[in-house]
């Protein structure tokens, strides 16, 4: 059964100044939703915002907000990300002793649990817990900036991770982030990501968030029909 595709931007592009009304520009733009990068210069060598940011905006727009916690630790403030209008909260395999209660945690806190994978991580550190997940995000760059290189490499993990959910016959989602443009997006997600981050790449559509946000739900559709 195909997933449906999601078109979900970066917002460590936009301009930080305003960053209110970028989440407005995004949401007229079609995205299915909104991810921040948070970031605490522990984790990665990057220091992005935190909740109060988040909250700040959420009051703009409707949109789904994903926080992706690249954070050394994560469950000291999973009920912040809540409170400041997150939907769903993403935390780093690597940065979790307990995966098994942090994700439980989130669902408690009435939040979807996702876990996100740096490259060199295994599949086999979700495979046990797949049960409690409603995404994995499948990094295809090393966490801490925009506008790095795609590893195309991370596509057989992709492949390996839809096989392994599919065969368990548990309903996750697969997301992919780094690098992720109209030249890499088809890979991605013929290789069985539904759920698309793209920062750098949208933002630089000549043609506006709108029409980047169409061409990449285009293409990865595509893909994903074969
Ligand atoms: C990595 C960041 C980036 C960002 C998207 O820590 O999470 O992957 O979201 O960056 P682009 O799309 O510019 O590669």
């Amino acid at each position: 059964m195909k997933r449906p595709i999601e078109i979900v931007p970066s917002v460590l592009p936009a301009d930080f100044s305003r960053l209110g009304e970028e989440c407005v520009a995004l949401e007229a733009a079609g995205v299915d939703r909104i991810q921040w990068d948070v970031m605490d210069g522990n984790f990665v060598p990057n220091l992005t915002f935190g909740p109060d940011v988040i909250a700040a905006c959420r009051e703009h727009v409707d949109v789904m907000f994903e926080a992706h916690l690249m954070v050394a630790n994560p469950d000291e403030m999973l009920p912040n990300y809540v409170a400041a209008g997150c939907q769903m909260l993403i935390v780093h395999v690597e940065t979790t002793t307990h995966l098994h209660r942090t994700l439980g945690q989130i669902r408690e806190l009435g939040c979807s649990p996702a876990a996100a994978l740096n490259p060199s991580t295994p599949l086999d550190s979700v495979a046990s817990v797949l049960d409690m997940l409603d995404m994995v995000l499948v990094m295809t760059v090393n966490p801490g900036f925009g506008g790095q290189a795609y590893i195309n490499t991370m596509e057989s993990k992709v492949s390996s991770l839809r096989e392994l959910i599919d065969d368990g016959g548990y309903d996750v989602d697969i997301e992919v982030d780094g690098g992720i443009s109209a030249s890499t997006i088809s890979g991605a997600a013929a290789a069985g990501a539904n759920v698309l981050v793209s920062g750098s790449a949208l933002y630089k559509y000549q043609e506006g968030l709108a029409f980047g946000v169409q061409d990449l739900r285009r293409l990865a559709a595509d893909a994903q029909s074969g």
